[in-house]
């Protein structure tokens, strides 16, 4: 099967920014759709922005990023990278969230998430991802 991922960036609006309660809405949401849509998915936020890694077949992909856009919980959402893959890079979860863990910090070196290029914004969610990883 054909696998497409994207990578976006966006400003978390309003409580998205900081509250637990909306993060745990959106975690609920995306969890439910995308096991549904064979997406998997991690979510990082930090320092306000929201930085997503979306994997799965390219019109289910388009199709979340479509809906994503309108979404008032964010803004200016900026693609960082949207191509074609030979496999899912970042586990098997419909969403995962993962925190700034100290590699992860590493890799994003005290830069704003909006000012990665596409292969470190790629490295910082897999290292995220490995270490928010828990044993079958
Ligand atoms: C930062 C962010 C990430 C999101 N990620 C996803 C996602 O991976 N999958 C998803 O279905 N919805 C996601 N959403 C929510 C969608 O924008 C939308 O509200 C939701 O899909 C609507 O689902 P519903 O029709 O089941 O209520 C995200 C929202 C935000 C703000």
């Amino acid at each position: 099967m054909p696998l497409h991922r994207a990578i976006f960036v966006s400003d978390a609006v309003g409580a998205a920014a900081t509250s637990l309660l909306p993060l745990a809405e959106i975690l609920g949401q995306a969890g439910r759709n995308n096991r549904r849509s064979g997406l998997t998915s991690a979510l990082m936020r930090h320092d306000g922005r929201f930085l997503q890694v979306i994997e799965g077949r390219r019109a289910d992909v388009d199709r979340l990023m479509d809906r994503l856009r309108l979404d008032p919980r964010h803004e200016n959402v900026r693609l960082l990278s949207d191509v074609a893959v030979a496999d899912r890079r970042f586990g098997d979860w419909p969403m995962i969230l993962v925190e700034l863990t100290s590699a992860a910090a590493r890799v994003l070196n005290g830069e704003p998430l909006d000012q990665l290029s596409p292969a470190r914004a790629e490295t910082l969610l897999a290292t995220a991802v490995d270490a928010a990883a828990v044993p079958a």
